[in-house]
């Protein structure tokens, strides 16, 4: 059965757009855990927009599935992954004016770099997996490179509006997931994933952890809006 990884970050977004203390990602991963989630993921960026170095420190001692943590394969977060030991590396492409990541490692241009960052934190115990389009070529890179996952970017599909052109990026998952298979890498999916284009990846099968984010932040805000308007007006009518 496939496992889902639930991503907080934008918990962290939504707390940043205050710089208060709520809402706490950390708690959001609780919850999540209690849902029946596998893991939880967070990306700690070079900027720190969302997630802070604090929240994984905490998430690394609360965290009762597994702990995900996305990150660029730079020398200060490989330094903190080999510091706070996170059960899985995600390493991403990272660039300061994205607003989220946009398409997977270069693995066939950045390979001396990032074989040295997966050499350093296998050592550290850690299981490293690469964020990569579905191209077959870059996944026998990351099987060369020595890391034991690929994430399959799955941005282009769900970006696709049109029925032939999903039809076209859904075949090129299921190739990467044949691909990644074949070469005994753990084979991951996520971004863009949600409520409505989620069950034709599903259906294609050969994908053990999906990772999502955005959309369940989305949904858990409007899902739960009308209890928290009651709850404030159950408050507000006290008076008297
Ligand atoms: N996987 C990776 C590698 C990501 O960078 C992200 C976004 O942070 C996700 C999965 C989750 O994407 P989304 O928030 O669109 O579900």
């Amino acid at each position: 059965m496939a496992k889902l990884g639930v991503n907080v970050d934008h918990v962290a977004t939504v707390r940043q757009a205050r710089g208060i203390n709520e809402p706490d990602p950390v708690t959001a991963a609780a919850f999540a855990e209690l849902a029946g989630a596998d893991s939880i993921t967070v990306h700690l960026r070079e900027d720190r927009r969302h997630i802070q170095d604090r929240d994984v420190e905490v998430l690394r001692k609360t965290v009762k599935t597994k702990l995900n943590l996305e990150m660029a394969a730079t020398d200060e977060m490989v330094g903190i992954a080999l510091k706070l030991l996170p059960d899985y590396v995600t390493l991403v492409p990272e660039k300061r004016e994205e607003l989220t990541t946009e398409g997977g490692l270069d693995v066939l241009r950045n390979r001396q770099a990032l074989k040295k960052a997966i050499e350093l934190l296998q050592q550290g115990g850690i299981v490293v997996s690469l964020f990569v389009d579905p191209d077959i070529a870059q996944i026998k890179e990351t099987h060369r490179v020595g890391a034991n996952t690929i994430e399959i970017h799955t941005g282009s599909y769900c970006e696709a509006c049109r029925a032939d052109e999903r039809k076209i990026e859904l075949a090129k998952i299921l190739n990467a997931i044949r691909a990644g298979r074949k070469l005994g890498l753990g084979v991951n999916a996520g971004h863009g994933l949600n409520y409505q284009n989620v069950q034709e990846v599903v259906a294609l099968g050969g994908i053990d952890e999906y990772n999502i984010g955005h959309s369940i932040v989305a949904r858990a805000v409007l899902v739960g809006f009308e209890r928290a308007v009651r709850e404030m007006l159950a408050l507000i009518r006290k008076e008297g």
